[in-house]
C-alpha cells in the first residue's frame, strides 16, 4: 500500500473525486490537500501545499491536476526533492517511476480521459525506481536545485 497525497486548481477539480475514489479501490491511501470548493484558485499554492506534504512524510507520493498539469508540475519542481512528473499515458507514467523515481503525478483534466488517466495512477503507484545509473542522475538533479536539504 502506498501513501498519496492529493491537490488541485479550480480547472482540475473535477477529476479529484473520481481520483480519490480509484486510488483507494487500488488498495492505497490519499489525503486530500484541496481545494474544497470548484471557485478559481492559483495552481502554485496547491503544489506547495502537496510537496510540503511529501517532504515531510517520508515514502509518500502525490498526485497534481490542473487544467494542462503543466502549471502545476513547473511549480512543484521548484522544491528541491521534487520530481514531479506531467505524463500523458501509461508509458511515462511507468519509466517516470523506472527512470527519474518521480514522486509526484502530474495530469492535466482538460487533456487526459479517464481510461488513461486510471492506467496512469496504476502504473505509477505499482512501478518502483530502478536505481542503478539512474540513481546517479538524479543526484545531478538535486545538485542543480538551490532549496531546502532533502532525504526523501
Ligand atoms: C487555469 O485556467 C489553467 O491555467 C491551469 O489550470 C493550468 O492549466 C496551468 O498550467
Amino acid at each position: 500500500m502506498k501513501k498519496f497525497y492529493i491537490a488541485t486548481d479550480h480547472a482540475g477539480y473535477a477529476l479529484k473525486a473520481y481520483v480519490k475514489e480509484y486510488v483507494q479501490e487500488l488498495g492505497h491511501e490519499i489525503i486530500d490537500l484541496g481545494p474544497e470548493s470548484a471557485d478559481r484558485v492559483d495552481y502554485p499554492d496547491y503544489a506547495k501545499k502537496c510537496t510540503e506534504a511529501i517532504l515531510s512524510d517520508k515514502g509518500s507520493f502525490g498526485i497534481l491536476i490542473c487544467g494542462t498539469g503543466i502549471g502545476i508540475s513547473i511549480a512543484a519542481n521548484k522544491v528541491s526533492g521534487i520530481r514531479a512528473a506531467l505524463c500523458h499515458d501509461g508509458y511515462t507514467a511507468k519509466l517516470t517511476r523506472q527512470h527519474n523515481d518521480a514522486n509526484i503525478l502530474c495530469f492535466g483534466e482538460r487533456v487526459v480521459g479517464k481510461g488513461v488517466i486510471e492506467e496512469m495512477i496504476e502504473v505509477f503507484a505499482n512501478t518502483e525506481f530502478e536505481g542503478g545509473r539512474h540513481a546517479g542522475r538524479i543526484a545531478k538533479i538535486e545538485n542543480c536545485a538551490f532549496g531546502a536539504d532533502f532525504n526523501h
